[in-house]
């Protein structure tokens, strides 16, 4: 396989060919998910909950995702690498450019930031600086004090209507691949097919053009309950890398995540 890149990505959009990425925080990790043939790893402020033991993913550095964005880098050879912005490092433009310029020098393809259309002079300002930008709707874990809770989002007219909205204006500004988590699966198909960009989505059903996992919810090692979206994939494998295989597969067909991972 050779060097996946935001152009391979949105190749496998405009052929219809889904999209398999997973969270990953180490080099060991990476290894195995870019042999398997992952297409896209992420550096997620996740760790905070699944590494550090958080309640929620607030506490989050930039230097801590740059530790880790670096450890995952070392590991993987062709799948695209992102990186999440954490919380309040993306509050004003010039903040988010230092910032984002950490990522990328820590290994970063791509930076990931949360939001909707208050980003949109912030990604054309990346945009502009030679930064690939990732969007991120639906439910924004960085909100979930806003929220109330980890909560699906997009259920009323209104705020569908919104998220519709808000992903156009995403593209308009220049990012290159959406993230989409937690929403109903009528929501996530009018996003996909409303957008030219690759939309990924966790929690979102198998409508979207690829699927992201928490690696830890993937194996079945989170603390807590594993969500309603996810599956233990070592359930059925023996082994890491069969069971990394086996997810990607089950999300090239389509199989995962069935309607029992998805919302209405
Ligand atoms: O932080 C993270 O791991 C994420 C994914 C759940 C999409 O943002």
């Amino acid at each position: 396989m050779s060097r996946i890149t935001t152009s391979t990505l949105q190749k496998m959009k405009d052929a219809g060919q889904k999209i398999s990425t997973i969270t990953a925080y180490d080099a060991s990790f990476s290894s195995q998910f870019d042999q398997a043939g992952i297409h896209a790893m992420l550096i997620g402020d996740s760790l905070g909950m699944v590494l550090q033991g958080q309640s929620d993913t607030l506490p989050v550095t930039v230097d801590e995702i740059c530790y880790h964005t670096r450890c995952v880098r070392a590991g993987a050879k062709n799948a695209l690498v992102m990186s999440d912005l954490p919380f309040m490092s993306y509050a004003t433009p010039e903040q988010t450019y230092e910032n984002a310029a950490k990522l990328m020098r820590a290994g970063a393809n791509m930076v990931k930031l949360e939001g909707g259309k208050w980003l949109v002079e912030t990604i054309k300002g990346l945009v502009e600086r030679s930064v690939p930008v990732c969007g991120h709707l639906g439910l924004t874990p960085q909100s979930v004090n806003v929220f109330g809770g980890f909560k699906v989002q997009g259920r009323d007219n209104e705020k569908a209507l919104q998220m519709i909205d808000d992903a156009k204006q995403l593209e308009a500004a220049g990012i290159q691949v959406l993230v989409v988590e937690c929403i109903p699966t009528e929501l996530a198909k009018a996003i996909t097919e409303a957008l030219t960009i690759p939309v990924i989505g966790i929690g979102a059903g198998n409508v979207t053009d690829g699927q992201i996992l928490v690696m830890h919810d993937a194996f079945g090692i989170s603390v807590g309950k594993i969500p309603k979206f996810s599956r233990n994939f070592l359930n059925d494998t023996n082994s890491i890398s069969d069971a990394v295989a086996l997810y990607k597969s089950e999300v090239e067909s389509g199989n995962f995540p069935g309607p029992e991972h998805s919302f209405s």
